[in-house]
């Protein structure tokens, strides 16, 4: 199996519009942010998560995030957003990760490949304890989480957060 984790680029391709388009509105509090109705209307959305990425122009609220494909074999079937440091809001909801399978490829085992693909990246990035937040009743992302070391802090309001402690893997 060739797995291969790439960031979004300005210039993407069909196979991602695919995915974005499968995906649709996201579920679980994962928001997709990608137009799905038009390929050349998400193209052009794409420099703004380049610059998002470098923290520039951002929102105010919002950090500096980073999008990645998980392929496998040549295939995009997940993906997730890699946020490079928190605030108070995402401290108690949002948390650094959040990834989304597309819905013909789940229970393949590609969540907990895409976490893990992942935490390789928030290692390189110097984040040595990274925070998943996720429904309570979410039990696929919950085992996505715990198969990848995530350790249970707290339950509030139905919500669960994670801890992955990156410099103990
Ligand atoms: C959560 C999600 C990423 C899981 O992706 P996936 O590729 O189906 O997950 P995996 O195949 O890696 O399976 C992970 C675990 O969940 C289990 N699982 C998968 N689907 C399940 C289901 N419908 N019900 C219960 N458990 C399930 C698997 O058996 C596996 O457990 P195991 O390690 O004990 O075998 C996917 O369901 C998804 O994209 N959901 C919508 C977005 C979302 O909820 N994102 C997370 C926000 S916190």
């Amino acid at each position: 199996m060739k797995v291969e984790l790439k960031e979004l680029r300005e210039a993407e391709g069909q196979d991602i519009f695919e995915m974005i388009q499968e995906i649709g509105q996201g579920e679980n509090g994962f928001t997709p942010h990608f137009p799905d109705h038009d390929f050349e209307e998400f193209k052009r959305s794409l420099p703004q998560f380049v610059k998002s990425l470098k923290g520039i122009e951002l929102p105010e609220g919002y950090v500096p995030e980073t999008i990645y494909w998980l392929y496998v074999d040549d295939r995009p079937v997940a993906y997730g957003k890699l946020r490079h440091q928190l605030n108070e809001s995402l401290l108690m909801y949002g948390g650094h990760v959040g990834y989304i399978v597309r819905p013909t490829e789940r229970g393949k085992g590609y969540g907990k490949l895409v976490l893990s693909k992942m935490i390789e990246q928030a290692t390189k990035r110097g984040i040595y304890e990274l925070l998943i937040t996720c429904d309570e009743i979410n039990e696929p992302s919950r085992k996505v989480i715990e198969r990848n070391a995530g350790e249970l802090d707290s339950i509030t309001n139905g919500i669960c957060r994670y801890w992955i402690k990156l410099d103990a893997r």
